[in-house]
């Protein structure tokens, strides 16, 4: 930090110095910001305002120092504020007073903006890959278990029939809107704020476009002030990154809930199981229950980085450094998660003869009941009065409504028949035939439409 200092007569304070460096956690940056120096190298030469002599040296010393740093060899040094002021003072410890040049039309603050916008471009991709991973899975599993019946659930009641392979599809439709939020999300983060300064502009003739051009990006910021102020492109992605781990969430949760014994659903590969130290008959759903926990920490970040911003006045104030720990976090525990659920759904084992028991327990069928009726010429709201009437009578004699007589039957509707009887869970799904409906040959071509999107490159 000593470099830095010229205007001060004394050094920083231990505790103060300590309390504003970064270095610790934006060392992860260091990748970009020798990746952001090269091309800023480059193009001050290429602009003449220093020689192509100086570029070539300044360029080898930052490779040079990236490969220590690959190589654990690199110290990092406490007294450094921060990566950029580390690898510069590395950088004139090796190639001496040229290094001095690198800072030439920067700042801290348009350099950092631009570290970040790498990093995220790169985050948001795995994300994406992530993403498609678990799509994958989830695709594998409903193709496997075409034909399993489960029960449908509001209120976490049995409600209606419903193919297995139509519920995860459900997550692949949550997985593929998720998918579009980061792709969009990346549109915002594709901008080069290089040349920003530190928040005027830069006072030498600079070519952002060749930066733009030699770093990826598609655009240069358009105001200098904004490119350095900005954190929305990371805001997007916490939110985005929020609404995919609730996703997740609920995923587990009900990986959570057709593991136990009570449903009975699936079951979990041992490799994805726990046990207890207690309990030995425990099998645990202990990755699902941290998938689930995780999201926590992932909306905090999210609501964090929101609250550290909301009372900026332009343009970059240190508070923004605030912006890396929660969001590396985020990064972080999406990307496992995607993984580690990825290989749980993977490798579920689907009990289908449970799936199909849970249906006899609910009076599932009762709506395709009310439906019968209608279509024998009850209004709609009669027919759904008949039925709980007749669902009600059932229960009480403690039988299912294929258990009931014919004579029951007529007691509560003249419209009841001896066809009431091809009343099956099969004739229940094949009659929700309807684009987004159940029907097996619904969900087959959802199948195959999700098999086509995911194959996309
Ligand atoms: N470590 C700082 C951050 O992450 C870098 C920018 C510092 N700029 C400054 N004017 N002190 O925000």
């Amino acid at each position: 930090m000593s470099n830095i200092r010229g205007r001060f007569s004394k050094p920083a304070d231990k505790l103060a110095a300590l309390y504003t460096a970064s270095l610790s956690f934006d060392r992860r940056l260091y990748k970009q910001d020798i990746t952001g120096s090269i091309a800023h190298v480059k193009m001050l030469a290429k602009q003449d305002i220093i020689s192509e002599d100086e570029a070539e040296v300044i360029v080898g010393g930052l490779e040079a120092i990236r490969a220590e740093i690959e190589k654990g060899k690199f110290k990092f040094a406490p007294e450094q504020e921060d990566i950029h002021m580390a690898i510069e003072a590395r950088l004139i410890e090796k190639v001496g007073e040229v290094g001095r040049k690198l800072h030439t039309a920067r700042s801290r603050n348009d350099q950092v903006a631009l570290d970040m916008r790498l990093f995220l471009k790169e985050a948001i991709a795995d994300s994406l890959s992530g993403i498609r991973g678990l799509e994958a899975a989830l695709l594998d599993v409903a193709e496997a278990n075409k034909s399993v019946v489960m029960p449908g659930y509001t209120h976490l009641q049995v409600a209606q029939p419903v193919l297995l392979a139509h519920h995860l599809l459900a997550y692949f439709e949550m997985l593929q809107r998720d998918y579009e939020r980061f792709s969009d999300c990346l549109k915002r983060a594709d901008v080069m704020p290089l040349g920003s300064g530190a928040l005027a502009g830069v006072a030498f003739k600079i070519d952002r476009e060749f930066l733009a051009k030699e770093l990826g990006f598609s655009k240069v910021s358009q105001n200098s002030l904004d490119a350095v102020a900005d954190r929305d492109y990371i805001l997007e992605y916490q939110a985005a990154a929020a609404i995919c781990m609730m996703h997740l969430s609920r995923l587990a949760e009900e990986i959570v809930l057709w593991s136990s014994a009570e449903f009975g659903f699936i079951e979990l590969d041992d490799a994805y199981a726990t046990g207890s130290s207690i309990m030995p008959q425990k099998k645990n759903p202990d990755v699902a229950e941290l998938a689930r926990g995780k999201t926590g920490r992932v909306y905090g970040n999210l609501i964090a980085l929101l609250t550290t911003m909301k009372g900026l006045p332009l343009a970059y104030n240190r508070d923004m450094q605030e912006d890396k720990e929660g969001l590396f976090d985020t990064v972080d525990t999406l990307l496992a998660t995607l993984s580690v659920l990825a290989g749980m759904v993977a490798t579920i084992k689907v009990n289908a003869e449970n799936t199909r028991k849970a249906l006899e327990r609910g009076y599932v069928l009762a709506t395709d009941l009310a439906d019968y009726l209608v279509k024998k010429g009850a209004a709609f709201r009669t027919a759904h009065e008949i039925v709980g009437k007749l669902v009600n009578y059932a229960a009480g004699k403690g039988k299912t409504l294929a258990g009931l007589d014919m004579k029951e039957y007529k007691k509560f509707s003249p419209l009841f028949n001896d066809d009431v009887r091809s009343i099956t869970i099969e004739s229940s799904l094949a009659a929700r035939d309807v684009v987004g409906g159940t029907a097996p040959g619904q969900v087959k071509k959802a199948l195959a439409a999700a098999r086509r999107i995911i194959k996309k490159k």
